[in-house]
């Protein structure tokens, strides 16, 4: 990747942050964790839309879990750069999770409210378990104290695209991650 390489999304300027490269070795070192932890199981890995699309697409196949079930739900707490504080579910869970082991994939961890309202909604359906794996979290702006089983990388409370996440929908096709210039 370019260091001087810019992006410009609505007007923002975003800058190199984590190659594509970063990225595949430590998604590559969380799947062996999930494989090593869930030998002799079948996970039921459940994809967080849209931004986990990418993460959970090269995650599930470094596993090399061939018998888990993949299901996707949808949920919503950004607007623009910033949380609006409240998560909205836009797309629920129709498959049948009772018994199962859930692993959650995320793309981001951010304020902890999303995936703390999730774990909420998944334990009315009576799993065997549930944990939650996710490509990056920011520690530093967490409001609930929600701690991730799984991450890829912790980063500083900066905004950033690429790899699936978006600004209002948009960069979820770079295959690199950049954040936000100061
Ligand atoms: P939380 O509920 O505040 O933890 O936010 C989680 C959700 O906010 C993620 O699933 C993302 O959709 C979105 N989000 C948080 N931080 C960022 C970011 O830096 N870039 C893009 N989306 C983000
Ligand atoms: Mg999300």
């Amino acid at each position: 990747m370019q260091e001087d390489k810019q992006v410009i999304v609505d007007g923002l300027t975003f800058v190199p942050y984590l190659s594509r490269e970063e990225i595949a070795l430590q998604v590559k070192r969380v799947a062996q964790e999930i494989a090593h932890d869930y030998a002799g199981k079948q996970p039921h890995f459940l994809c967080v839309l849209t931004g986990a699309f990418v993460f959970a697409a090269d995650l599930i196949r470094e596993t090399g879990i061939n018998d888990a079930q993949i299901s996707f739900i949808r949920y919503k707490s950004y607007d623009g750069t910033s949380s609006t504080g409240s998560v909205k579910q836009i797309i629920g869970l129709n498959d049948d999770i009772e018994g199962k082991d859930v692993i959650i994939i995320e793309d981001i961890v951010d304020t902890g409210l999303t995936a703390c309202r999730m774990i909420d909604d998944l334990k009315q359906k009576n799993p065997a378990s549930v944990k939650f794996a996710t490509l990056l979290y920011k520690p530093d702006s967490t409001q609930t104290g929600f701690i991730p089983d799984y991450k890829a990388f912790s980063i500083p409370p900066k905004f950033i695209i690429g790899y699936g996440l978006d600004l209002d929908g948009k960069a979820r096709n770079i295959p690199d991650i950049y954040v936000i210039k100061d």
